[in-house]
């Protein structure tokens, strides 16, 4: 199937998708949020496929986040929609796949990016990688599951700073929070995630599911929900207003707290 923002080949087994939108980052417009649904379904649904790995195109960015200019002008209720959206399509989807899906983080997870990745049921990444939840930068929250999975990932309290400070961390960092799994040299990153996929596609692809489940099990949480009416919220805020348009004018923001 042919994509314009995605790339998405199967080889021996192993599925790679690559968002592919270098010049702003790979951030994740509709657009791309929809093809990445359609390409992790189509490989779900394709017994050769036992292993998936998403990662981004060009040496600088897995994804910079969710696309700024798309949603800068939304409501409301556009706001919550985007959020409730991209979780059933994306994001949820991913989380809960029953082919095992690697996140390749070659460069910044930002945002929405860094979301993504942590729907992926694990990640490795470059030495280059930075990660980070730069929202409330611009006045707003993460909405891609960001508040629920980093701390399941990191623990509440590196969860909060990383959130409040909208800061990024280095790979080797994430690495000693358990956000990465290991950090390898970017030219190497592809192979080591193929390494360790040709490692899973030995063992019993019924029981891996069934194994997905479990663990997911253990971290349900109603909080998604209230990550979903939260960041609506933002969007009916000066603030966010401020934040958004400070980075399309490419200046810092001054927020008045309203
Ligand atoms: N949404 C839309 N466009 C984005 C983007 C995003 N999340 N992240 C980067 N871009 C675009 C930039 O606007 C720029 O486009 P232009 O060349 O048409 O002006 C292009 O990608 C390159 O980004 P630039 O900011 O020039 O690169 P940089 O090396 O100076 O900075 C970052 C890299 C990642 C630090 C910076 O792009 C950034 O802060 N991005 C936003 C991160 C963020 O807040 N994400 C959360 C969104 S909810």
């Amino acid at each position: 199937m042919a994509y314009e923002n995605i790339l998405a080949a199967a080889e021996n087994g192993i599925g790679v998708i690559t968002i592919n939108r270098p010049t702003k980052l790979n951030a994740l417009n509709r657009a791309t949020i929809v093809e990445l649904s359609e390409a992790f379904n189509a490989f779900d649904e394709d017994s050769a496929v036992r292993v998936i790995i998403v990662t981004g195109s060009g040496e600088k960015a897995f994804v910079a986040g969710a696309d700024i200019a798309e949603f800068s002008e939304f409501s409301v209720e556009e706001g919550e929609q985007l959020a409730a959206l991209g979780q059933k399509l994306l994001f949820d989807f991913v989380h809960n796949l029953a082919t095992p899906v690697i996140a390749a983080v070659n460069g910044f997870a930002l945002g929405g990016g860094l979301e993504l990745a942590m729907a992926a049921h694990f990640r490795i990444a470059s030495d280059n990688a930075k990660m980070g939840l730069p929202e409330v930068s611009l006045g707003v929250i993460p909405g891609y599951g960001g508040t629920q999975r980093l701390p399941q990932l990191v623990g509440k309290g590196r969860a909060m700073e990383m959130i409040m400070t909208a800061g990024m961390i280095t790979a080797e960092e994430a690495k000693s929070y358990g956000l990465v799994n290991h950090v390898v040299p970017q030219a190497e990153l592809l192979d080591f995630c193929k390494g360790i996929a040709l490692k899973i596609m030995k063992n019993s692809p019924v029981a891996i599911s069934k194994a997905i489940k479990a663990v997911n099990a253990s971290y349900t949480t109603s909080g998604f929900d209230v990550e979903i009416v939260a960041f609506g919220e933002s969007f009916g805020t000066e603030d966010f207003k401020e934040g958004t348009t400070a980075f399309l004018e490419k200046r810092k923001a001054e927020f008045t707290g309203k």
